[in-house]
């Protein structure tokens, strides 16, 4: 962790509860950002698809008939209509439902209902969706709704040397490729995104509010370093323990006594890894006082196959939860009728902690001073305030 100056609280308060922020967030900030849109397989055959808002955009990512990733603006050429919701296939072409134009996979305008009689003269070739720019990191697929952004691979800085055990340098086991998803979860969070962040990588909250669900961590021994706009973090378990007996088995190529790390990529992004998983923790902003936290989280193979006889989609969720697949999701477990903060479930008690620092700041909470293991709050507020100037 680095030393030096005291870390301070230079995001106003405003910022975390006012809808003009929100928007301005949104204009400034999301719209010029690379964000995650999910991973590779998500999208398996030509015309799968699926839409991305960000910022305020609304984007489309196809699969195109070569196999490619295309990202286009979700808007028809002709009335500026929204052409695609939610996911699906859309065959060879996005065929809007108003008047019936018609785009091939690579965004290009092939068909105008009556042509000849309503457009004589019309030039179809500058009337292609609008492209926004796509990329892939692994299997991690990133959108921006700039068509001119800057690479994927500048943006990302030097991110994918520390996604494993990155104290130790050269190995990096955590590959998500060769990993499985083994759950995914939604969750409601009646917080804003940036209070969700900044839990998130708060290293000094860790052994106060989770005393017993992170209770093998060895907190004093944490590990924070800046990278690029992004960041990355490792923690050791206690002398003595292993994750042996995780109900995931540990993943090839790792200690079982390895700790817990995350990298996180600005601006809403948290991977998440321990000995036995690597997961995504995606924040998605909907309101100043409410985001969605989507959890997915990669295993080795075997654990599925441990897993056969599992539900694979939960229903009759917890209020929290929105929706839960996958065996290993923490739907299946009965939530204890206890008090949130002392219920030994991690996401509980983060959930319980951000919605109450929101609430407190809706009642007119002012923020104090931040502890050294807060440092990180700092510097993810200095990355906020370089797009949304105070
Ligand atoms: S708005 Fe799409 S075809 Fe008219
Ligand atoms: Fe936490």
């Amino acid at each position: 962790m680095a030393t030096g100056t005291a870390p301070r609280q230079i995001m106003p308060a405003e910022a975390y509860v006012s809808m003009e922020w929100f928007r301005r967030e949104q204009a400034e900030l999301f719209s010029r950002c690379w964000v995650f849109a999910g991973m590779t397989e998500d999208l398996k055959a030509p015309g799968d698809y699926q839409v991305i808002a960000t910022g305020r955009a609304s984007l489309i990512l196809l699969r195109d008939a070569e196999g490619g990733l295309r990202a286009f603006h979700n808007n028809c050429r002709h009335r500026g209509t929204r052409l695609l919701e939610g996911k699906g296939n859309v065959g060879r072409a996005i065929t809007c439902f108003y008047h019936s134009w018609s785009y091939d996979l690579a965004g290009r305008l092939k068909s105008v209902t009556l042509e000849s009689e309503q457009f004589p003269g019309i030039d179809k070739s500058c009337l292609g969706l609008k492209p926004a720019s796509v990329a892939t990191w692994r299997n991690l697929v990133f959108v921006n709704p700039d068509p001119a952004a800057e690479p994927l691979e500048r943006w990302l800085s030097d991110i994918p040397q520390k996604l494993g055990p990155f104290e130790e340098g050269e190995t990096r086991p955590h590959d998500p490729e060769r990993l499985v998803e083994v759950a995914d979860v939604v969750y409601r969070v009646r917080a804003n995104w940036k209070i969700i962040v900044e839990n998130f990588i708060d290293g000094y909250h860790l052994p106060l509010l989770h005393p017993i669900s992170l209770g093998d961590g060895d907190f004093m021994k944490q590990h924070w370093e800046a990278v690029g706009r992004h960041q990355a973090f490792y923690r050791p378990l206690k002398p003595g323990i292993s994750h042996n007996d995780r109900p995931l088995p540990v993943i090839e190529g790792l200690p079982a006594n390895y700790g817990a790390s995350y990298q996180w990529l600005f601006p809403n992004l948290g991977l998440y890894n321990l000995a036995t998983f690597w997961s995504t923790f995606h924040v998605i902003p909907l309101e100043a006082g409410l985001s969605l936290v989507q959890s997915r989280i990669r295993a080795m193979p075997e654990a599925l196959e441990r897993a056969a006889n599992w539900p694979r989609e939960f229903t009759d969720l917890p209020p929290h939860i929105v929706s839960a697949k996958g065996p290993y999701a923490e739907a299946r477990d009965p939530f204890p009728p206890v008090h949130p903060t002392k219920s030994n479930n991690v996401m509980l008690e983060d959930i319980y902690a951000c919605e109450a620092v929101q609430a407190g700041l809706e009642a007119g909470g002012t923020i104090g001073p931040l502890s050294r293991w807060e440092r990180p709050l700092e510097f993810f507020q200095r990355q906020v305030l370089d797009y949304v100037a105070v």
